[in-house]
């Protein structure tokens, strides 16, 4: 067992490699490096916690076993979890900080040795801290599950908009900042656990009901909120077991959760009040091109070899990669046909939007994974000048980030979204496999464009047929 001074050492070494860890994964080129101090923060974290001062003996079994059963769990689910499922799985493990932001603030106020520590100044601190950990804790377990729900598609995307429901949330403050009253005063320790479990199921209750009335669309959104909020349910948890490390972390998840949700939230040009509020979104996955039993426009469809003459006759090539190649698995044959492309002395360029894909850096993670090289990969700001100049925009499982009703229709769902403006390119060409909608569930004018063509088929399936057809 090792001291309390060596703790607070390791603690802090771990503090500054998380630190360094966020700053490493701001860039693609650095995130390896983050990753890996993340990892060393991490066990250092937990060897010196383990082995520290709070931790006895006889509790050492207790937790090996509980490690080994949570790490085997992870191990289990990190394999088994396709990328594509992984916003969910985020959504999910969110929860589980929240779980457990109640649980430790209910053992803790029941554990007499915990408030025997205290003053009668120090108590009425650490009970509060003890009444907004748990209110905390609660919001985010059930948004969070509500948020899986979610995104697995196993609660539809449609916002539940009960009337009066800004009241009601109010109303639900209100109750909780009395019940919060009531249990500084209680008396005796049942009258407090009484106060304690009421605000614990509204704020349960608050939680679902603020989730569920975010739509569809407002989900990365609320994604990146969850996350700050478990942030903060982490520090909270700090201020209850008095362990500095798990204050500075929690603080670091919440405050980079808020500034990413402030940036999602500017990238779909939405107000993070407005997304709270609720009431975008629809259930997605609908045929909206399709009004009144009529397509919308007619599409001009493209074979895989007229594709690859295009690709082959052009002089500069912008790819926008969405949803549809993360599902497809198509960055490693995208890669290839850069490759080839290049060597023939085309300029190829890749061009990211801020909410690609369903989750942050989605598809920066994908097109690394295929090796392609960073210097090529652009952010929306830097390229969107970019594609009057470019010969062919070629789309690849995209939707709603090329959808050109974000500006041109005011009554759009998603006007006022910044969007990738492909159809500026002389040629634009779209691969998927049908007219689906994407994840706002809205219809893409792009389409139906005159420089536009449509590759219908799986992406990676018509992404190695042009690959074919470019090297014959
Ligand atoms: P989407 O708008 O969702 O469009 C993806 C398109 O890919 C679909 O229209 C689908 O059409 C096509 N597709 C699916 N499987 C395919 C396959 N195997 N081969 C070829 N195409 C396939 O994607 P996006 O443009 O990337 O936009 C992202 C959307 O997700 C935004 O609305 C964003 O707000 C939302 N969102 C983002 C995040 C984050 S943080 N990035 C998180 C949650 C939600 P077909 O079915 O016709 O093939």
């Amino acid at each position: 067992m090792i001291s309390t001074g060596l703790a607070s050492i390791a603690y802090l070494g771990a503090a500054i490699l998380f630190i360094l860890s966020l700053g490493g994964l701001s860039n693609p080129e650095t995130s390896r490096r983050g990753n890996l101090y993340g990892m060393i923060g991490m066990t250092l974290a937990v060897l010196a916690t383990i082995f520290g001062p709070h931790v006895t003996l006889s509790g050492l079994p207790w937790i090996i076993g509980s490690m080994t059963l949570g790490g085997t769990i992870g191990l289990y689910a990190a394999r088994k979890i396709q990328m594509t499922q992984m916003p969910e799985l985020v959504a999910l493990m969110h929860s589980l900080v929240g779980l457990a932001a109640v649980l430790v603030g209910f053992a803790n106020f029941i554990d007499p040795a915990a408030s025997a520590r205290f003053g009668i100044a120090e108590k009425a601190i650490h009970e509060i801290e003890i009444y907004v950990g748990i209110l905390i804790g609660a919001v985010t377990f059930s948004g969070s599950l509500i948020a899986f729900g979610k995104l697995s598609g196993k609660i539809g995307g449609t916002p539940l908009l009960l009337p009066a429901r800004h009241w009601l949330n109010l109303l639900i403050l209100l109750v909780v900042i009395f019940f919060g009253w009531r249990f500084l005063h209680s008396q005796s320790v049942e009258d407090a656990l009484i106060s304690l479990g009421a605000m614990s199921v509204l704020a349960l209750l608050f939680g679902i009901h603020m989730v569920m009335a975010i739509g569809g669309a407002d989900m990365p959104v609320v994604v990146s909120m969850l996350n700050s909020y478990s942030g903060w349910a982490a520090a909270a948890t700090g201020f209850m077991l008095s362990n500095d490390l798990l204050i500075v972390t929690g603080a670091l998840v919440g405050s980079s959760g808020a500034i990413l949700s402030y940036i999602m939230c500017r990238a779909m040009n939405r107000r993070f009040l407005s997304v709270i509020a609720g009431g975008f979104g629809t259930t997605g996955g609908r045929l909206p091109s399709v009004e009144n039993g009529e397509p919308a426009g007619e599409v001009t469809p493209i074979s895989s070899n007229e594709t690859s003459e295009l690709l082959r006759t052009a002089k500069s090539v912008i790819i926008v990669p969405g949803y549809g190649m993360a599902v497809a698995q198509a960055q490693h044959t995208i890669f290839e046909i850069t490759k080839h492309l290049r060597e023939q002395g085309v300029d190829v360029c890749f061009a990211i939007h801020p909410v690609a894909g369903r989750m942050p850096g989605h598809m920066n993670v994908l097109l690394a994974e295929a090796k392609v090289p960073y210097d090529i990969v652009m952010e929306m700001d830097e390229i969107n000048d970019k594609f009057a100049e470019a010969d062919v925009a070629m789309v690849i499982g995209a939707n709603d980030i090329v959808n050109p009703a974000a500006q041109e229709d005011p009554n759009s769902p998603i006007a006022g979204m910044p969007v990738l403006e492909v159809w500026r390119a002389k040629n634009s060409i779209v691969m998927k496999r049908g007219m689906a909608s994407g994840y706002a569930g809205v219809d893409n004018p792009l389409f139906y464009k005159a420089n536009n063509s449509m590759l219908f088929g799986d992406a990676k399936k018509m992404l190695d047929e042009v690959l074919v057809s470019l090297r014959a």
